[in-house]
């Protein structure tokens, strides 16, 4: 399947949605628009957004609230990208110089704040207690996400699930969100909120598993994002628990001392003990567990085209290269 035909049951509203983003990135401060119009114009793959949309379709949602709540997520999204670069020290993303790198760590935290209180401001026009809750959830439990990884930077004994659990919570959480509001726009039971939710929360768990094999695995200009950031970073990231685990002693004892002095130099010689002893095949297989769960869930919801593109990308969210 070809991701530039993936969002064509939603192109226009796809549209619509980046005319929100739009308008609603406007602030007087300069640097604030510099900032968030410099990473928000690079792009990014929309998959947030388009979930929105996709399960208000699914659930036969008729009104126009869906675009503004698409935007608000991305906008969260944006939001934790800036701030994460930061944290990470990372230097590329979307295939450009991070905004920490051309505008300083400072201004990237600040405009990161921005967006995420404009996505406050945009969703209290939604006139939702409901959809507050969720999207404030959701961004609390992204917050601990990103602190329990920092918790557990250069820790080699890391179990599973651990690991799990901060995946769901960094990543997965805004997908489950995505999920669930299209749900909630379009009035559905609660079975069916429960199942797009669900749908949300494997979909995201496999689409960070497969983030964190082609930090070993990809081609830079393919991700836009530098490999090898993870271990610069001391991040245990299941390749690596694998072959902690699973490989041979002295594999194991490599990738152990890699993590536990996140040492980037060590990034070839990892390379090869994840590559070599099947370690990202068995990451990579999780994921594809992980998107089947999700495709699983969607069967408590109605056909529908949407359904069928929430089913094609559950399998882009494994099969991509970018
Ligand atoms: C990057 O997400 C952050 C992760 C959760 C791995 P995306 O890969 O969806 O980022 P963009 O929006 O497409 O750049
Ligand atoms: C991103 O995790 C999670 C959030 C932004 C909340 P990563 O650190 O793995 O994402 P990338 O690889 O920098 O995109
Ligand atoms: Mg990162
Ligand atoms: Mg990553």
């Amino acid at each position: 399947m070809d991701f530039a035909n993936l969002y064509a049951p939603i192109d226009a509203d796809m549209r619509a949605v980046d005319a929100v983003v739009r308008a609603r990135l406007h602030s007087e401060v300069v640097l604030v628009r510099q900032v968030a119009e410099y990473i928000i114009s690079a792009g990014g793959k929309r998959m947030r957004p388009a979930l929105v949309l996709l399960s208000a379709g699914a659930c036969g949602y008729q009104g126009t609230h869906h675009h503004a709540l698409a935007a608000v997520v991305e906008f969260i999204h944006t939001a934790t990208l800036l701030h994460d670069d930061v944290v990470d020290e990372s230097a590329l993303r979307r295939g450009r110089d991070t905004a920490n790198a051309v505008f300083g760590n400072a201004a990237s935290v600040l405009v990161g704040d921005f967006l995420y209180s404009r996505a406050f401001q945009m969703m209290v026009g939604v006139g939702s207690m409901r959809v507050m809750q969720v999207l404030a959830d959701a961004t609390n439990v992204i917050a601990e996400g990103e602190v329990l990884q920092l918790m557990n930077c250069r820790n080699a004994d890391i179990s599973v699930d651990d690991y799990l659990q901060v995946i769901r919570y960094k990543t997965a959480k805004l997908f489950e969100a995505a999920g669930r509001l299209g749900a909630i726009l379009g009035g559905t039971d609660s079975v069916t909120e429960d199942a797009m939710a669900l749908y949300g929360m494997h979909i995201g768990t496999a689409f960070q598993l497969i983030d964190d094999v082609l930090d070993y695995s990809g081609v830079e200009a393919e991700t836009g994002k530098h490999l090898g950031d993870d271990l610069a970073e001391g991040k245990p990231t299941l390749p690596l628990i694998h072959v902690i685990q699973h490989g041979e002693p002295e594999q194991a004892r490599l990738v152990r001392d890699a993590i536990e002095n996140a040492n980037r130099e060590a990034f070839p010689a990892v390379l090869l003990a994840v590559r070599n002893g099947g370690a990202l095949e068995r990451a990579r297989s999780h994921g594809v567990a992980e998107a089947e769960a999700a495709k699983d869930a969607l069967k408590a919801v109605p056909d529908s085209t949407f359904k069928e593109t929430l089913l094609q990308l559950a399998d882009f969210a494994v099969q991509r290269s970018f």
